[in-house]
């Protein structure tokens, strides 16, 4: 008799709107290295608690080994989840959850994990970081900032003042009025955009560089188009520049470290597919 065929290790993504997802390929491409019998699936899951606790318990249920979780549902993940590292605790959103853990559903935030990942392996340690935004991706960079060894004096900029006056205190940070943006780059050495400015249908960022240091490393979160206007003008004053593809591959690894047990290689092939995938079709 035929042995039972063995259930490749399933993970996903879930979010809503979730169809032009890049996580599938980047985890696919690390699976197929490897020769690993994996399957990583994009799930849709309508906006709410109830439908995304529901889309769980069946993903759970039928094996799969954890998801990364998307907009809109990091919040939910959190609440979710049965156990939670402290990063995504603090951060207040998770988006990345491992089922059948020894604690039952763990939740964990590896935006964060990526940000201090991709800062400490450029040797960006610590001076003055001006964060723009003051949503969960902000969150997660105040998060990362403050985590050994990085050590960064903060300020942080939104367009809606109360929502940085909320998370600003507990990282001791000054905030910037949204209007005087341009100006506080005059002390920063390194510059994180978390907003969705300058995103492909967003209106621009909008942040005249005149007064930022030289030597100064420049971020962005958004990936599509992976050279924002931010980072052209940051390149063109000489800046260091870490791209948005950066922290989305680093943030995927630990999920496919903690489904399959690999850690996953963050390399220059990998970047090039990602950067094909984007060109094809904009599929961000
Ligand atoms: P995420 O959790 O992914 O960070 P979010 O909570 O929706 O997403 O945050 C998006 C960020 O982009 C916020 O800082 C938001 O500013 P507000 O808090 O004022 O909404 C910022 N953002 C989005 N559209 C913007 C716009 N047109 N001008 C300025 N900031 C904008």
């Amino acid at each position: 008799m035929t042995p039972p065929r063995e259930r490749p290790a399933t993970a996903g993504v879930v979010g809503w709107p979730i169809g032009h997802t890049l996580s599938p390929l980047i985890h696919q491409t690390w699976a197929a290295r490897e020769g690993v019998d994996a399957a990583y699936l994009p799930v849709a899951v309508e906006p709410g608690y109830d439908a995304f606790a529901c889309a769980m318990d069946g993903l759970a249920a039928a094996g799969f080994r954890g998801v990364n979780v998307t907009i809109p549902h990091k919040e939910n993940a959190l609440r979710y989840a049965d156990a939670a590292s402290d990063a995504a605790r603090t951060i207040g959103a998770a988006n990345m959850l491992t089922f059948a853990g020894k604690d039952g559903v763990a939740a964990d935030n590896s935006d964060a994990a990526a940000i201090h990942a991709m800062l400490a392996d450029a040797g960006v340690v610590s001076g003055r970081a001006f964060i723009l935004g003051a949503g969960g991706a902000a969150r997660a960079a105040l998060w990362a900032l403050q985590q050994p060894p990085l050590g960064f004096e903060i300020a942080i900029a939104n367009r809606t003042r109360t929502r940085a006056e909320e998370i600003a205190p507990a990282a001791g940070a000054p905030v910037v009025d949204w209007a005087d943006r341009a100006r506080a780059l005059e002390a920063a050495s390194l510059v994180i955009n978390t907003t969705s400015l300058d995103m492909a249908g967003m209106p621009p960022l909008d942040l005249p560089l005149d007064a930022l240091p030289a030597r100064a490393v420049v971020c962005d979160i958004v990936y599509k188009p992976l050279e924002t206007p931010l980072l052209a003008a940051a390149r063109t004053r000489g800046a260091r520049v870490i791209d948005g593809l950066e922290m989305l591959m680093r943030q995927a690894a630990p999920g496919y470290l903690a489904w399959l047990g690999r850690s996953a290689e963050v390399d220059d092939d990998l970047r090039r597919r990602l950067e094909a995938a984007l060109c094809e079709g904009g599929k961000a």
